[in-house]
């Protein structure tokens, strides 16, 4: 019931990080932390999924199992490069003895994008330089034209978090290039990822242990980034509740793209898919573009090979409670976006909506606050989140079985969550609100 109709989710057992995410031999491939025997977070496998236009997925065998001793507790993250034809995979090999961690950084090769062959550890926990813990993970690479860098999340022994980088010219040999971020982030930094956009450069990573500041980091753990290694402005990548461990490709056109984990590593008890045998999935893919030193997120353009039917209202005029389903529009999975004209007072949208249910967006027009509301959203689930939002002219929203991502104004603040409802209301509320147009396509 809960299945997700355009989200990547597993049709039994755990989903967490996308890894390895690519455009290889003209189609993107999307691999994800699994756990293939339960919802619980262990025995982490890479599941696999290959498409020719990031919307249509072909589930692939799995491509790397936790099978040999320098991987024996878990395939965690990593990701991906092309060489020589070939498909190289870097991914941290999870090991514990009684208790005890070790980190080994691997590599894996694929001839045809589909089987993997291990090559084993190529950093050894015993060279992790002597700074840091065994919390030493989740390999980014790239390659700048002569070297190829991974940087890596890792904790300092004074148990602050850090990215470390390292390069090599042949993917075997690794040489420790120090850190990247000087100042602390909390006790771990997980999942980084680096990234261009003409001349700036942006770091994502993901902090764990970063107190909550009034509407500030309210997740159990952050997702966010610095442009140009300004440190001091560290900014979260997404309001809303499940969003984590994101990882970026360049789509077919060189666009920055991101998948992330509609999750944060929280044990969630009675999350309502758990039922179902399953749990989590990865949002649609986003495309990032740096605007004033601030990272906007756009919903990728293929998804609009989704579109269905639609339907299209032009000057559309809400100065009191409006359901939409007036209009023919309602739904459990839809693209649906309003576009306003020089909005200047309060506006409120339900979505989900039924007798019991609602999950309630609204824009406080005086207090420039934008508040995902899911009190009563449905099953479990619950909590307040904010932004700070000077205007408001445009809300794009994807709504899937159970998780719905939210872009505001063409990406400048994206709130993504989970909700379990069987609503399918729409309710638009103002006392004087001029839209522009409102799009609705069914998925
Ligand atoms: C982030 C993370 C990574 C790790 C993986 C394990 O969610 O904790 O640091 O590699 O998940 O599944």
């Amino acid at each position: 019931m809960w299945e997700n109709k355009f989200h990547i989710s597993p049709k039994k057992g755990l989903l967490n990080d996308p890894n390895g995410l690519i455009f290889y031999k003209k189609e993107y491939h999307v691999f994800y932390q699994y756990n293939p025997t339960s919802c619980e977070h262990r025995n982490k496998h890479w599941a696999h999924l290959k498409s020719k236009n990031l919307v249509d997925w072909e589930e692939l065998p799995i491509a790397l199992s936790p099978t040999d001793w320098f991987d024996k507790d878990g395939c965690y993250s990593g990701s991906n490069i092309e060489k020589d034809g070939k498909l190289y995979l870097i991914y941290t090999g999870n090991v514990k003895n009684n208790g005890i961690r070790e980190s080994y950084q691997c590599l894996a090769v694929s001839e045809d994008g589909i089987n993997f062959k291990k090559l084993g550890p190529v950093i050894f926990d015993k060279d992790i330089p002597k700074n840091y813990t065994r919390h030493f993970r989740d390999p980014k690479i790239s390659f700048d034209g002569k070297k190829y860098w991974i940087v890596l999340g890792a904790q300092r022994l004074d148990l602050t978090g850090t990215v470390i980088k390292y390069s090599s010219i042949d993917l075997i040999n690794w040489n420790f290039e120090g850190e990247i971020l000087k100042e602390d982030f909390g006790y771990m930094c997980e999942c980084p990822d680096e990234i261009s956009f003409d001349k700036d450069k942006a770091l994502l990573f993901c902090p764990q242990g970063l107190e909550a500041k009034g509407i500030l980091y309210n997740n159990l753990f952050q997702s966010g980034y610095i442009i140009n290694g300004d440190e001091k402005n560290f900014c979260e990548l997404d309001r809303g509740f499940e969003f984590y461990a994101p990882q970026t490709f360049k789509d077919k056109n060189g666009n920055n793209t991101l998948f992330g984990w509609v999750g944060v590593a929280e044990e969630l008890k009675d999350f309502p898919s758990v039922a179902e045998g399953w749990i989590h999935n990865l949002t649609i893919p986003r495309k990032l573009i740096l605007k004033d030193n601030k990272i906007f997120q756009q919903p990728h353009e293929n998804l609009k090979f989704l579109r269905k039917k639609s339907i299209i209202l032009n000057n559309f005029f809400v100065k009191e409670k409006v359901n939409l389903k007036d209009c023919s529009i309602s739904g459990k999975t839809y693209e649906l976006i309003i576009n306003f004209e020089n909005l200047n007072k309060d506006f409120s949208i339900e979505i989900k909506s039924n007798r019991d249910n609602r999950t309630l967006l609204e824009y406080d027009y005086l207090n420039k606050t934008f508040t995902l509301n899911r009190e009563n959203s449905g099953e479990n689930l619950k909590g307040v989140r904010k932004c700070i939002l000077t205007t408001l002219s445009k809300i794009h929203i994807f709504s899937d079985n159970s998780c719905v991502e939210i872009f505001l104004n063409d990406g400048e603040e994206v709130f993504t969550a989970n909700i379990f409802s069987e609503g399918e209301e729409i309710i638009l509320d103002s006392q004087n609100a001029s839209i522009s147009s409102i799009e609705f396509y069914e998925i």
